[in-house]
Order: C-alpha cells, then sequence, then structure tokens
C-alpha cells in the first residue's frame, strides 16, 4: 500500500479510503488518540487508536518520539481542529521512544535547553516551522535568480584570498600545529604544506564571483562562509550561508535596485508558499512578545512586518545624510549610545543602524557612500576622493541584512588602493587581470542567508535559524 504523508492526507478528499502514514507519535492522549507528526506540515494528523483490539504491547509502545506506522481508513473528523483523521485498523511500531529519556516532552522547552538538543529540536513545532521556511528560501533565492537571467556559481571554499581584508580566517592545513616544517627564518614553512601555499575557508565568495561575471555577465553564489570573528551575538554565526550575486554593467542604483526586489521578491514567495508555518509563527512571536513590557512590544505582528517590507519602498540615504541624523537624534545628545557620533567618518555600530530604521525612518533602509576607510578595498571610489559607492541594506530587529558595491573597475585606482592597505598585489594577480583585460562597471552585494531567514521567522537568534550552529567554544554535532 502507497504511503501518504500527513500533509497530503490533510489537504485529501481519500474520505473512506485506507490510507497509510508514517511518522512521529506527538502526543497520545487517553490511550485513544495519537497526534502523529511526520514533518511534511506543522499538522498533526490525529489517529484514533481502537485500543480494544490492540495489543496491550502495542499501546504501551505508543509514546512520544516513537516511529509508527499507521493503517487505516480517513474520515471526517468529528474533533474540533482537523478536517480528518484516521480511523486506525493497524498499528506498527517501527521505533520505541522511551519517554523517561526522551528530551523533548510535550510541553513548552526554553531555546536556550533545545540548542542543546539540536539534533531533536527539529521535531518540535517551532524548529520544523522555522526549517522548512528557511529550505523555502533558499529555494526561492535560486528561483528569483534564475528566473531573471543569472547563473549560479559555485565559489570555492577553500582559497588563499581574504577578500575583506579584515583577516578572520579559519587556516586550512594539514600540518599538525606541533610539527609544522619551518622556514630558516623560524614561520611555517607553507610551501611544504598541502596546497603549497597559506590557505583558509573562504569568508566571501565575491571576487572569484566578479571573475565570473565578467563573462557571464549576471551571476550569483550561495554558499557556505567562515568567519573567525570573536563575537557571541544573535546575529554572527562563525559559519553562515551568504548569497552573492555579481552583475556586469551595473552600477550602484541598479545594485540597490537589484538588492530591493531580490528581498521582496523572497518574501513574497515565503508568503505564499510557507502559510502555516508563517502562520505558526506569528502566534508564536505574539505570546513570546506578552511576556515583555509593554512598552518593548512590536508594533507589528510578523505577517504584518513581512508584508510592510514587501509594499514600501526601502528608504535610500547617504552615509553624510545619516551622520547628520544620528548627531542630531536625541540618543546621541542624551548620551545613550555606547559609541557617540561626533563627526564625519565614523564607522556605523549596530545600535545606530536599528536607531535609523527602528526609530527614525521606521522602515529598511540602503545607506550608501560610505567612507572609504572603513570599507574594503574593492569598493569604487568617489570622485570626492573620500567615498566609495558601497551599499548597506538595514533591516527592522537584524540590522545589517547584505552589504555591496559597484566595484573599483579602473586598474590604476585599484593598484593604488591595494598598496595603500599594504595587501600583497601578487597574491591579487588572477584578480587584477579583469581589470586589465575588458575592465567595465560592475556590481554586486552579499546577503546573510541566516540574516534573512531570522527576519522571515521573527527567531531573534541567529543560533536558531541554522540546523547546527558553529560559535566560539561551540562546534557540537
Ligand atoms: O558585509 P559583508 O562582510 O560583505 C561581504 O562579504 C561582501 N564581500 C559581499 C559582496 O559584496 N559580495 O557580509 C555580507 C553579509 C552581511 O551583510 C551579513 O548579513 C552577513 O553577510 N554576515 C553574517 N551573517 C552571520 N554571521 C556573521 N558572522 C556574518 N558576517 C556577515
Ligand atoms: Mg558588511
Amino acid at each position: 500500500m502507497m504511503k501518504n504523508t500527513v500533509a497530503e492526507l490533510l489537504r485529501s478528499d481519500k474520505i473512506a479510503q485506507e490510507v497509510l502514514v508514517k511518522g512521529w507519535v506527538r502526543t497520545f492522549r487517553s490511550n485513544r488518540f495519537i497526534a502523529l507528526n511526520d514533518g511534511s506540515t506543522i499538522n498533526n494528523i490525529q489517529c484514533v487508536v481502537d485500543f480494544e483490539n490492540t495489543e496491550e504491547e502495542v499501546l504501551k509502545q505508543i509514546n512520544t518520539g516513537a516511529a509508527v506506522a499507521i493503517t487505516g481508513t480517513l474520515v471526517e473528523s468529528q474533533g474540533k481542529g482537523q478536517k480528518v483523521e484516521i480511523q486506525a485498523s493497524k498499528i506498527e511500531i517501527l521505533g520505541v521512544s522511551n519517554p523517561e529519556e526522551y528530551p523533548i516532552q510535550p510541553k513548552k522547552h526554553s531555546l536556550e535547553f533545545l540548542r542543546e538538543n539540536a539534533h531533536l529540536r527539529i521535531r518540535t513545532n517551532t524548529f520544523s516551522a522555522v526549517m522548512r521556511v528557511r529550505s523555502r528560501v533558499s529555494y526561492a533565492i535560486h528561483k528569483y535568480f534564475t528566473e531573471n537571467g543569472f547563473y549560479n556559481f559555485h565559489a570555492p571554499i577553500i582559497t588563499g584570498s581574504d577578500a575583506e581584508g579584515a583577516g578572520e580566517m579559519f587556516k586550512v592545513s594539514v600540518f599538525e600545529p606541533n610539527d609544522a616544517p619551518k622556514t630558516e627564518d623560524g614561520k611555517v614553512d607553507y610551501s611544504q604544506d598541502f596546497f603549497g601555499k597559506e590557505t583558509n575557508l573562504t569568508v566571501s565568495g565575491q571576487l572569484e564571483a566578479e571573475t565570473y561575471a565578467m563573462a557571464l555577465g549576471k551571476v550569483y553564489t550561495f554558499g557556505p562562509t567562515f568567519r573567525a570573528e570573536n563575537s557571541n551575538t544573535t546575529r554572527h554565526l562563525a559559519e553562515f550561508w551568504m548569497v552573492e550575486p555579481e552583475v556586469a554593467f551595473m552600477d550602484l542604483d541598479g545594485n540597490m535596485d537589484l538588492g530591493e526586489n531580490f528581498i521582496k521578491e523572497v518574501i513574497k514567495d515565503v508568503l505564499e508558499h510557507c502559510e502555516d508555518d508563517i502562520i505558526f509563527l506569528e502566534n508564536r512571536l505574539l505570546q513570546e512578545e506578552k511576556s515583555k513590557p509593554a512598552n518593548q512590544r512590536s508594533e507589528m505582528s510578523l505577517i504584518e512586518k513581512l508584508k510592510f517590507v514587501t509594499e514600501n519602498n526601502f528608504m535610500r540615504v547617504s552615509y553624510t545624510e545619516a551622520i547628520d541624523i544620528l548627531r542630531n537624534s536625541k540618543p546621541n545628545k542624551k548620551k545613550k549610545f555606547q559609541f557617540p557620533i561626533n563627526e564625519w567618518g565614523a564607522d556605523l555600530q549596530s545600535e545606530h543602524e536599528r536607531f535609523l530604521v527602528e526609530k527614525h525612518f521606521k522602515c529598511p533602509v540602503i545607506l550608501f557612500d560610505y567612507p572609504a576607510n572603513i570599507k574594503a578595498f574593492y569598493m569604487r571610489l568617489n570622485d570626492d576622493g573620500k567615498t566609495v559607492r558601497a551599499m548597506d541594506i538595514l533591516f527592522p530587529g537584524i540590522g545589517e541584512i547584505a552589504g555591496g558595491s559597484q566595484r573599483e573597475e579602473r586598474l590604476d585606482v585599484l593598484k593604488d588602493k591595494i598598496s595603500a592597505l599594504d595587501i600583497d598585489e601578487k597574491e591579487l594577480w588572477w584578480y587584477l587581470d579583469t581589470r586589465k583585460f575588458g575592465t567595465a562597471v560592475h556590481s554586486g552585494f552579499g546577503l546573510g542567508f541566516e540574516r534573512l531567514v531570522q527576519f522571515v521567522t521573527g527567531m531573534g537568534n541567529i543560533k536558531d535559524v541554522i540546523p547546527y550552529p558553529r560559535t566560539p567554544q561551540n562546534a557540537e554535532f
């Protein structure tokens, strides 16, 4: 007999037919009602047990967490909360679960506790909803770019370059730390290492994506990136996924248009295809909000927030304008910012970004034209000689969700920048070649995939939107 998923059965018209379903028991009430979930939907299917005709041994093993196969007749449900249910005729225990030991009890667990049980937390409503949405966001991203004429390009994960120049890299080496060959001056001799040079896990696929954009026109990478930043915040992971489109013959205005349109379309897709999960997450958030003091509660529900983003224009503001707003802002004057804004040139911290987005403009903001010296070497220098064509997309509750720029396409300007920053030009010979052979205006950005999933699901901590988070002092599972 063919197995059906719970999702299929809940929307099916197989009334009075015999069906087979396999899943995990969420709860078993009154020796009669199994709430069964198989991951296909947030909703459980109710299976009614004929306990008089079921062996005692089987009844005892219908515990929360057990894997079961249930055969029975699909009928319209008498109870409330579900349209259909299964009148079980046969119950087979596929895998037992000891109720004393199973950590995921049918009650509310804290997110911290569930993080310690990340291999089982996916069996909760919250995490299954988040991970189904995450899967859809990923699909919507590939769909958006494919339908808009982009080619997916797989950037290398092991690389010799530090695209961001921030030096936050995980080294890749086959040497034993205490037994690495040394050069005459006592340094590790990487020429004898696996790749014959120093290598690391990539912090961004951008530089390689640029070379591909300069041939395929429109490309994007969507892969894992790694940063050894020692920041244990609700927005940082050491291993996260980044979406990086790169487009030839596109300037910064085009880049802002692309970023805005892309994010809106992906959110619309998720709203359309993950309705049950989003409604569940919205209610979860409403419950969570109730425990907060009234003045800290969000004015909008999750769905309202998502629709607000898809239906309103992002505000485009230059760094210089933003500094003026911040300098004259109440929290700055009352010395409420941890990092006060005194002069042009200051790097913006998350508190400033969030003030602009959440308090001042009350909508997503794209900041552009940042001071050159707080941004990476590859950004195009403006005619003023002090700002670059950078852009950061800032979101409520998240802060920076994407960052990008128009790239410096002029070889001489780029070379000056590289030498001023003491970067070894020889290491970037292949990157500089794109400026020697048919250089052209081009732009792109990187969107933090988990930060977008955080926004879409309303989850407060980035550790709860990736299956197995890697953070300082933590690489369990
Ligand atoms: O702003 P970033 O550092 O930009 C780049 O890496 C560029 N090379 C992208 C490009 O132009 N192609 O990182 C891009 C985004 C950030 O806006 C943020 O959303 C996310 O990546 N991000 C992180 N997400 C989670 N954990 C971290 N440690 C992150 N660091 C950056
Ligand atoms: Mg950035």
